[in-house]
């Protein structure tokens, strides 16, 4: 048999299920412009989440809840301009889906068909399953999102790891299994313990993504900005930094300042 690795030319959601199966994780990140996702769909990542937390680390928010849905699709339309290979996701945002599931599939057509995105992802198990039905049953691809879902902040009171206790972990691995049945393509758990990502990543064939989740995940997801460090604040036990881009982005914007002020730049060679 042969162990080489499939190449996938365009992820699809069923690329990601065939990846689980064949026990190949799965990359994820988050990008919310032109630039910065045509950067990550040339390094390869399978899917990318245009997430709400663009809300935080675009807008300057405390929290995802301000971010409204043509805001979305303003990111989520340049992020499709930039990707030839990546699943691209769109959150939907707060108070777009929760009151009714007519409202849900308004909101989830809308990102659809104005920015050309390939799925959307929602928050939110039991109390939300009327209106995954709905989207799911307009054929659009739906990604759940269960354990520290930010849009309930107000309700949780803190972003500390979710489902410690036996009946919060149970309620979830049975949201879980609730979104698979539904028909969701995958899940992503945020901060909850390692040993419960296992639990519900053997207990279901769609793959799980962890943020804060632990190794057992079917695969994994950051938001950009953390990862390449350019949110120096945040600090995160889950969260691996590979590049220090805050303090090289501002000794880079120094010197520029420096060279102006100094008239070194621009220098005879840079200009007409
Ligand atoms: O909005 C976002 O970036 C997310 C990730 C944290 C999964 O939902």
């Amino acid at each position: 048999m042969s162990t080489a690795k499939k190449e996938y030319k365009r992820v699809t959601v069923k690329s990601l299920v065939d990846m689980k199966k064949q026990g190949e994780k799965i990359s994820m990140l988050t990008a919310y412009d032109y630039s910065m996702a045509k950067i990550v769909d040339a390094a390869n990542v399978d899917v990318i989440l245009v997430g709400d937390s663009a809300s935080n680390v675009m807008a300057g928010h405390e929290t995802t809840l301000p971010i409204t849905l043509d805001q979305m699709i303003y990111h989520a339309s340049s992020v499709i301009r930039a990707v030839n290979r990546a699943l691209v996701v769109v959150d939907l945002p707060f108070g777009s889906y929760q009151s009714d599931p007519k409202e849900a599939l308004r909101s989830a057509i809308r990102i659809m068909k104005e920015s050309g995105a390939h799925a959307v992802k929602v928050e939110g198990g039991e109390e939300i399953k009327e209106s995954v039905r709905r989207i799911l049953n307009a054929g659009i691809p739906v990604m759940g999102h269960l354990g520290l879902t930010p849009q309930s902040i107000y309700k949780f009171g803190t972003y500390t790891v979710r489902a410690k206790e036996s009946q919060e972990a149970k309620k979830l691995l049975d949201d879980a299994k609730m979104l698979e049945k539904l028909g969701c393509f995958g899940i992503v758990l945020e901060k909850i313990p390692a040993a419960l990502t296992k639990k519900v990543s053997e207990s279901i064939t769609i793959p799980t993504i962890g943020i804060g989740g632990g190794r057992y995940a079917d695969g994994q997801v950051l938001v950009i900005h953390d990862l390449l460090g350019m949110t120096h604040e945040f600090n995160p036990r889950f969260l691996r930094r590979y590049m220090h881009l805050f303090e090289d982005m501002s000794n880079a914007i120094s010197q520029y300042v420096a060279d102006v002020k100094s008239k070194d730049f621009p220098s005879e060679e840079e200009q007409y």
